[in-house]
């Protein structure tokens, strides 16, 4: 007897009313004068007198429990179907819009450099923005305390003497040395990426930005052959009637070394406001690479030859989407990415 009660009093307790149909049959199974309850109480008088007591106190539980049970289920299916909190669905209201995402101004300039340099016969090398010295640094032949280093304001993570330290990579050159040191030439990769740099934040500076690094090693590589290959990147880049000039410069990694101007093409060369009224626009840095960064990756200079170039990505994207300030580049505005969607 006091095994069926139990039995009973957890078959109550789990049973699940999700609808008036279950909460009908919940009803008839438990409460009702011929339900199982009742058959308990009935059989009450055949129990042995002593026990009478506790299986009384335990039926009575059994029932309220039931009882209880009822109401509660009873008040919530009423409250589901009452008219005020029936949901309604009002036709008249104006669709939900799709918000699609949107490629972003950086990787949409990146992504026709990219194609450009791939129909070229470059394939894309990465490596980690968090960098070590000695790839950012020594093994592109920047000397020990050399002031060069100081042309790129470094965020250093570790600094300890006589360690490579780490730090966020100031240019996308140290992909440069991994890829020289992994693999034999001929090599023709280009490796896209962030880099960063400690400087102060403005409309027209900001600390982190985009690199596109190409190198190409192989035997017999001249200045020609780079030269050629800027040209034709700039034409199909930035449209087929901008010139180009090649003004001499100095980088540790190359010799020679050259920065890359082309006619503003905002104004055509006339002379606008962005390009100072010089008519001209910087685009890259490039050279060819030093004997010693060869030799650092174990390539011989006596043998192989190359040539290297590295530009900025977020300055072109400013420029060809009118967008004055580079900080909403990094900002992640929605209100800025929306109106990138197609
Ligand atoms: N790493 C240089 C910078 O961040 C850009 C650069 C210049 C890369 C010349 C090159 C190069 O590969 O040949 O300013």
């Amino acid at each position: 007897m006091k095994n069926s009660i139990e039995t009973l009093q957890q078959e109550i307790e789990t049973y699940v009313i999700e609808n008036t149909d279950q909460l009908e049959t919940f009803r008839l199974r438990f409460l009702v004068r011929k339900g199982s309850i009742a058959g308990l109480f009935d059989r009450m008088k055949d129990a042995d007198p002593s026990e009478r007591p506790l299986y009384g106190q335990l039926l009575n539980r059994l029932k309220k429990t039931a009882e209880q049970k009822y109401d509660a289920e009873k008040k919530k299916l009423e409250a589901l179907s009452s008219p005020q909190k029936k949901k309604r669905i009002d036709l008249t209201l104006p669709g939900r819009k799709d918000h699609p995402g949107s490629e972003h101004p950086v990787q949409k300039v990146l992504g026709d450099m990219k194609q450009i340099f791939r129909a070229m016969g470059f394939s894309i090398a990465t490596g980690p923005e968090l960098e070590h010295d000695s790839y950012n640094f020594d093994m592109l032949n920047f000397p020990a305390n050399h002031p060069a280093r100081d042309m790129q304001d470094t965020f250093f993570i570790t600094r300890e003497e006589g360690q490579d330290d780490l730090l966020l990579r100031t240019h996308t050159s140290p992909v440069q040395i991994r890829v020289m040191l992994e693999e034999k030439p001929p090599i023709r990769v280009i490796c896209p990426g962030k880099v960063y740099r400690n400087e102060a934040i403005s409309a027209r500076s900001y600390c982190v930005f985009h690199q596109l690094e190409g190198l190409y090693i192989d035997k017999h590589v001249s200045f020609a052959d780079l030269k050629a290959t800027i040209y034709s990147f700039a034409k199909q880049m930035f449209g087929s009637d901008v010139q180009l000039r090649f003004r001499p410069s100095f980088f540790p990694f190359t010799e020679p070394s050259a920065e890359v101007d082309v006619t503003c093409y905002l104004c055509g060369g006339k002379g606008c406001k962005v390009c100072k009224h010089s008519g001209w626009l910087e685009i890259l840095g490039c050279g060819m690479v030093h004997p010693n960064v060869l030799r650092n990756c174990s390539i011989d200079p006596e043998e192989f030859s190359g040539f290297a170039f590295g530009m900025g990505v977020d300055r072109t994207a400013l420029l060809r989407y009118k967008i004055d300030d580079i900080r909403l580049l990094f900002e992640n505005d929605v209100r800025m990415l929306e109106q990138f969607s197609q």
